[in-house]
C-alpha cells in the first residue's frame, strides 16, 4: 500500500505515520509538509527526527519526507504521478479558530486551494484506465458543530451554521469531496476530530499554552468564565481511528441513473465525554506537579483568571461515536487524566530535562 499523508510534519500527521510504520508491514508512507512558521518549528523538526529513527528501525516499511506545499499544484500533481497513491490523508491545513481571525488568507490558501489540489490529483489518477486512489481520507473539525444547541453532536445534525472561517473551510472540505465523490467515484471519509491533545501537540491549544504560562508564572485566562466543556480526545485514540478507516472505504455503488452513488461517508473522531475546563485544567496542573513540570508546592488559584467568550468559540463540543462504533468497532477510550499525564511526562522531558 502506497500511502500519502499531507501534514505529516503537524501533530496528528507525525502520529499517524509513527502508527502505521509501527503497526503496518509493506507500506510505502510519503509525507508532505511546508513545516510552516504558525507554531515553533523546533517541534516539527523533533517529530521528523523521530519519525526518521522509527523508519531506521522498520525497514519493512518505506518513509519518505517531501517538504512542500499544498497549494502547489504542480508538485502535487508531480508528486501524484510519481507515486501513484492507493490512499491519501489529507492532515495538512491551516488549524486554529482564532487565527482565522487575524490570518485568514492562510486558510484560503491550505484549506480551500490547496484540499482543491488534491481532490483535482485524486481525480486524475483514474487517467488512463489506472487504478488510482482508493480512498481519500481528510480531515474535518467539530467545529463544523457551530453553536448547534443539541448534543451529542451528530453527524446527523445540520451544519451550516459555522461561527468562524475555518469552521467554514473544514465544511466546504465536506461539501467539495462529496461533489467529487459522486462527479469522480473517489471513495472519501471525512473525520470530524474533537480537540486532539497528547505528547508534542501544538502550541496554539489551551493544554499546551496554559502548560507554557503556568511554567512561566503567568495567569492563564479560562473563557466563559469556565462554562465550556470539550471533548479532549487523545491523538493515540484519534490515529487509531484513522488507521481503521484508512482500511475500510466506503463501497463504491451505482445508482438507478447509472451514475455513480457518492461512495462517502463523515465520521466524528471524539472521547463523547465532555469534560469542564475548570476540570480539566485542575486536573492538568496536577499532572503538571506529578511530572514535576511545576513545583509541588504551586498555588494555582493565583494564576487563573475567568474570561468572557471569545469570537469564533463555542461553549461546548460533544461527539456522537455511534457510527464510528457501529462501522469500526472503536471508540476513543484515553482518560483525561491518563493523556494528560503522558503529555506532561513529555514536556518534562522535551522542555526541562
Ligand atoms: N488538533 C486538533 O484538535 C484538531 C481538531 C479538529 C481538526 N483538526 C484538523 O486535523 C488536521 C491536523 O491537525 P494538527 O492538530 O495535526 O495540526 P498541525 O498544525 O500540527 O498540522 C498541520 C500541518 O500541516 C502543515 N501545512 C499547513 N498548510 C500546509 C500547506 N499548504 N501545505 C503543506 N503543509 C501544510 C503544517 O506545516 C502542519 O505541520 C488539520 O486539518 C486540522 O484542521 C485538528
Amino acid at each position: 500500500m502506497r500511502i500519502l499523508i499531507t501534514g505529516a510534519a503537524g501533530f496528528i500527521g507525525a502520529n499517524l505515520v509513527e502508527r502505521l510504520l509501527t503497526t503496518e508491514t509493506a507500506v510505502e508512507v510519503v509525507g508532505l509538509d511546508s513545516v510552516n512558521d504558525y507554531y515553533d518549528v523546533s517541534l516539527k523538526e523533533f517529530r521528523l527526527n523521530r519519525l526518521s529513527t522509527i523508519a531506521a528501525a522498520h525497514p519493512e516499511n518505506r518513509w519518505t519526507f517531501i517538504k512542500g506545499n499544498l497549494a502547489d499544484k504542480v508538485l502535487i500533481e508531480q508528486l501524484f504521478a510519481d507515486y501513484a497513491f492507493d490512499v491519501v490523508v489529507n492532515l495538512a491545513a491551516q488549524a486554529g479558530v482564532r487565527y482565522s481571525i487575524t490570518n485568514p488568507d492562510a486558510y484560503i490558501e491550505s484549506n480551500i486551494l490547496g484540499f482543491y489540489n488534491i481532490l483535482e490529483a485524486c481525480r486524475h489518477s483514474y487517467d488512463g484506465g489506472k487504478q488510482g486512489v482508493q480512498h481519500l481520507v481528510f480531515a474535518s473539525s467539530s467545529s463544523v458543530y457551530g453553536s448547534n444547541k443539541k448534543v451529542p453532536y451528530s453527524t446527523e445534525d445540520k451544519v451550516d451554521n459555522p461561527v468562524s472561517l475555518y469552521a467554514a473551510t473544514k465544511k466546504s472540505n465536506e461539501l467539495m469531496a462529496h461533489a467529487y465523490s459522486k462527479l469522480y467515484n473517489i471513495p472519501s471519509t471525512g473525520l470530524r476530530f474533537f480537540t486532539v491533545y497528547g505528547p508534542a501537540g501544538r502550541p496554539d491549544m489551551a493544554y499546551f499554552g496554559f502548560t507554557n504560562k503556568l511554567v512561566k508564572g503567568e495567569k492563564i485566562q479560562i473563557f466563559n468564565y469556565g462554562n465550556c466543556k470539550r471533548d479532549f480526545t487523545y491523538v493515540d485514540d484519534i490515529v487509531e481511528g484513522v488507521q481503521r478507516i484508512i482500511h475500510k472505504a466506503p463501497e463504491r455503488r451505482m445508482g438507478e441513473d447509472g451514475l455513480p452513488e457518492p461512495a462517502y461517508a463523515v465520521y466524528n473522531i471524539g472521547n463523547s465525554n465532555p469534560e469542564s475546563l475548570l476540570d480539566f485544567v485542575d486536573i492538568l496542573q496536577q499532572e503538571l506537579i506529578r511530572a514535576g513540570v511545576l513545583p509541588a508546592d504551586y498555588y494555582f488559584e493565583a494564576h487563573k483568571e475567568l474570561v468572557p467568550m471569545q469570537p469564533g468559540d463555542v461553549p461546548t463540543t460533544f461527539a456522537d461515536t455511534s457510527a464510528l462504533e457501529r462501522d469500526f468497532g472503536f471508540k476513543p477510550h484515553t482518560s483525561l487524566r491518563d493523556g494528560l499525564c503522558k503529555f506532561a511526562e513529555w514536556y518534562k522531558e522535551f522542555y526541562q530535562p
